[in-house]
């Protein structure tokens, strides 16, 4: 059995600590495993490095060769599509090898620990792990098993962090509102389940935003979440009041084990968003998903597809945040900061 459980996916979030396994003495990126723990400066370096590789992509210099000679391997223990193909369109856009491991295909199911497989792959010479995983704490688990010279990313681990999702969507908001302690921020839907929204809550507030609220039934509020910063409303047409930004968040079905809304219709009846539930918020409000969209359930095609949407914005700026995590985290063969 791999020393990870595969098969465990807590419907309540672990808390877990990373510490300064993140940062190297200097204070550089050293993993990028949570947002929790990271400090403010550390954030606006990656922002401000992820800005930097959108104008060069805006000046059509398509290959940058930061990290050439350098082998970066995606494993991806989960399904995706946008998370996975925006790490290896990065990874190619700095020049780097990249290794697509399909893992559910691969020899995990053959009985190879965890362990066993990194070191193979170690062997192949891989300097950097981009992980998604079903169980929080995967990623965590790779980066104290790795040697001073290889870093891991968090491509997604259970219900507890994304920090690049949430990366790419400070930037988003950074480049439509850039003034975050006058912003008005609400996150809406399956907070309980949605690694998403716990990365998200940490760096907003890390960033300093005005007011944080999170909006959803009270099944699917994590338990003591106002300990985390944020304003709880259970009505959204009071949640989204005056709102700059509209952060919505898909049903997590995969990781509830037991009924946690009625039914998708009354779902979307209370908590869905339309266009007149928009006008609620302020007039320039901008409206975002993670994706996948479940188009009827957390929102009608209107508001996705509509004016307010930033949602394939973020789809891109997915890549240059994903550059900007890369680049900042690969290290010398010596462990020292390659950045
Ligand atoms: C998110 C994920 O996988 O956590 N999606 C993504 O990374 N694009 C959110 C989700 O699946 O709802």
């Amino acid at each position: 059995m791999s020393p990870v459980d595969t098969q465990a996916q807590p419907s309540q979030p672990v808390k877990l600590r990373p510490g300064n396994i993140q940062l190297d003495p200097q204070g550089k990126l050293r993993h990028f495993l949570a947002i929790e723990g990271l400090p403010k400066a550390v954030l606006t370096k990656i922002l401000d490095a992820a800005e930097s590789f959108t104008t060069a992509h805006e000046h059509r210099e398509k290959k940058i060769e930061l990290l050439k000679g350098h082998t970066i391997a995606n494993l991806f223990f989960e399904p995706s599509t946008r998370t996975r193909t925006t790490f290896e369109l990065a990874a190619k856009r700095l020049s780097a090898d990249v290794l697509n491991i399909n893992i559910s295909a691969s020899s995990s199911s053959k009985g190879e620990t965890l362990l066993d497989m990194l070191r193979n792959l170690e062997a192949m010479h891989v300097d950097m792990f981009v992980v998604r995983h079903g169980s929080s704490g995967a990623a965590h688990f790779i980066a104290k098993n790795v040697p001073p010279h290889v870093s891991v990313l968090n491509a997604g681990d259970g219900s507890h962090e994304h920090p690049t999702q949430a990366m790419l969507d400070m930037f988003t908001i950074r480049q439509h509102k850039p003034d975050f302690p006058s912003l008005r921020v609400a996150i809406v839907g399956d907070i309980m389940h949605s690694r998403v929204a716990r990365s998200q809550i940490h760096a907003l507030n890390t960033l300093g935003v005005g007011e944080l609220r999170v909006i959803a039934p009270q099944t699917l509020l994590p338990a003591g979440i106002e300990k985390m910063g944020v304003q709880v409303y259970q009505n959204i047409d009071e949640g989204i009041k005056d709102v700059d930004v509209i952060i919505m968040l898909r049903l997590q079905r995969e990781r509830m084990h037991s009924a946690f809304i009625p039914s998708e219709h009354e779902y979307f009846s209370l908590y869905g968003m339309t266009e007149t539930r928009l006008a609620l918020a302020k007039p320039d409000v901008i409206i975002m998903h993670p994706g996948p969209i479940n188009r009827g359930v957390e929102m009608d095609s209107a508001v996705a597809d509509g004016s307010h949407s930033v949602i394939l914005q973020q789809v891109s700026n997915g890549i240059a945040v994903r550059m900007a995590a890369m680049a900042l985290a690969m290290r010398n063969p010596d462990g020292s900061s390659a950045s």
